[in-house]
C-alpha cells in the first residue's frame, strides 16, 4: 500500500521577531500564507514487515530540487514519522508496518520556504493515517506533535493564511480574499536559519537592528482588501536585515527584482529565497527573467497563494 499527500510550500507575509527567549527562540509575530509550489511526500508501507524497532526502512528523494535533501533519520519527515509511531504505541509493544518514505521535491530546500516543515507536516498525517487500525490519533495530538518537530511544521500543516505567535507554532487562520502572484527566486547556497536568528541578536545588540514590528494589522487588512498593491505596501521581514548582512548578494536580487516590476519584494523567512510580489503573471515572469539574467546562481518560479496544507492524495 502506498499512502500519498501533497505539501504546500509557505511565504511570511509578516515576521516580526522579538528578542530571544530562555529557550533559545525568538517570540514571533507572524503572518504566514501557503504557497502554490509543493512537494508529493509517499509513504509505502510493509505491511508484511511488522516491527516493535523504529519503522523507517528508508527515504529516498528526487526532484528538482532533491540535491542536498538528507536520506537518513536527520530529514525531519523521517523524524515525524517516528514521533507518529511512538504516539501510537503509547509505551505498549505494539507492532507496526515499516515504511519507506518518498520526496518528490518540487519546493527548494533551505531557502526560507519551510520546505523540510511542510514534509515533516505531510509525513505525520500519512502515519497517522497508516498507523489508524492501531491507534487513531486526534488533530489537537498531531498538531502538538508537529510543534515539537518544529516551529513551521504546524503552519504547514494546516495550510492557507494564519497568524502564528509564541515560535510561530501557535495559530490562528485569517481571513483574506482573492489570490496573489509572485516571482519567487530561490538561490543555489543555502543559509542556515540559526545564523540569521543570531545575526538579528547581534544587530540589535550593536544598535543596528529594527524595533520589533509585532504589529500585524496592516497585512491583516490588505489581504482583506484582496489589493496586491496594498499587500505589498505591507509586507515586512524583521529577518531580512540579518539575511542581507550575511549574504550581500541578496540585496541585488532585491533590487533587481523591483526594478523589474514587482509590486514588493522580500526575502522570505530566513532566506536566502527572495519573494517578490507583483500585479500578474505577466510581470512576474518578467521579474523571473530578469532576476536570473543577472544574478548567478538563483532560479525562478512564477507561483500563486494562498494554497492549502496538506492535501491527502487518492
Ligand atoms: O523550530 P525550528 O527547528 O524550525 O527552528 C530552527 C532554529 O531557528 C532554532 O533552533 C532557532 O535557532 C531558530 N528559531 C528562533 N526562533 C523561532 C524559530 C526558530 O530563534 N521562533
Amino acid at each position: 500500500m502506498i499512502l500519498r499527500a501533497r505539501a504546500h510550500a509557505k511565504v511570511n507575509l509578516h515576521l516580526g521577531v522579538e528578542a530571544v527567549r530562555d529557550d533559545g527562540f525568538h517570540e514571533l509575530a507572524t503572518v504566514f500564507q501557503s504557497l502554490d509550489i509543493s512537494d508529493e511526500v509517499s509513504l509505502e508501507v510493509h505491511a508484511d514487515e511488522p516491527t516493535t524497532g523504529p519503522v523507517v526502512a528508508a527515504l529516498h528523494a528526487s526532484g528538482t530540487y532533491a540535491a542536498g535533501v538528507p536520506e537518513d533519520e536527520s530529514n525531519l519527515a523521517w523524524r515525524a514519522v517516528e514521533v507518529v509511531a511512538r504516539a501510537v504505541r503509547a509505551d505498549r509493544q505494539v507492532a507496526l508496518p515499516r515504511v519507506t518514505l518518498h520526496l518528490q521535491k518540487g519546493i527548494p530546500a533551505a531557502g526560507g520556504m519551510a520546505g523540510g516543515s511542510a514534509n515533516a507536516a505531510a509525513a505525520l498525517r500519512l502515519a497517522a493515517q497508516a498507523f489508524a487500525d492501531f491507534c487513531e490519533l486526534s488533530e489537537d495530538k498531531l498538531y502538538e506533535l508537529a510543534a515539537e518537530l518544529g516551529s513551521d511544521v504546524p503552519f504547514t500543516l494546516m495550510g492557507g493564511t494564519a497568524l502564528g505567535t509564541g515560535r510561530g507554532e501557535q495559530l490562528a487562520p485569517m481571513m483574506t480574499r482573492g489570490t496573489y502572484t509572485w516571482a519567487i527566486i530561490t538561490n543555489a547556497e543555502g543559509l542556515s536559519t540559526p545564523a540569521v536568528f543570531h545575526k538579528i541578536d547581534e544587530l540589535r545588540a550593536a544598535g543596528k537592528g529594527s524595533t520589533p514590528a509585532m504589529d500585524t494589522s496592516a497585512v491583516a487588512q490588505a489581504l482583506m482588501s484582496g489589493q496586491p498593491q496594498q499587500l505589498a505596501a505591507a509586507l515586512r521581514n524583521d529577518l531580512q536585515a540579518a539575511a542581507v548582512s550575511l549574504r550581500p548578494d541578496l540585496r541585488k536580487i532585491l533590487d533587481t527584482g523591483k526594478a523589474a516590476g514587482a509590486l514588493a519584494g522580500i526575502v522570505s523567512g530566513s532566506g536566502p529565497t527572495c519573494a517578490f510580489l507583483c500585479e500578474d503573471e505577466e510581470t512576474a515572469g518578467e521579474v523571473v527573467a530578469q532576476v536570473m539574467f543577472d544574478n548567478k546562481g538563483t532560479r525562478g518560479i512564477v507561483t500563486h497563494s494562498p494554497a492549502p496544507g496538506i492535501e491527502m492524495l487518492g
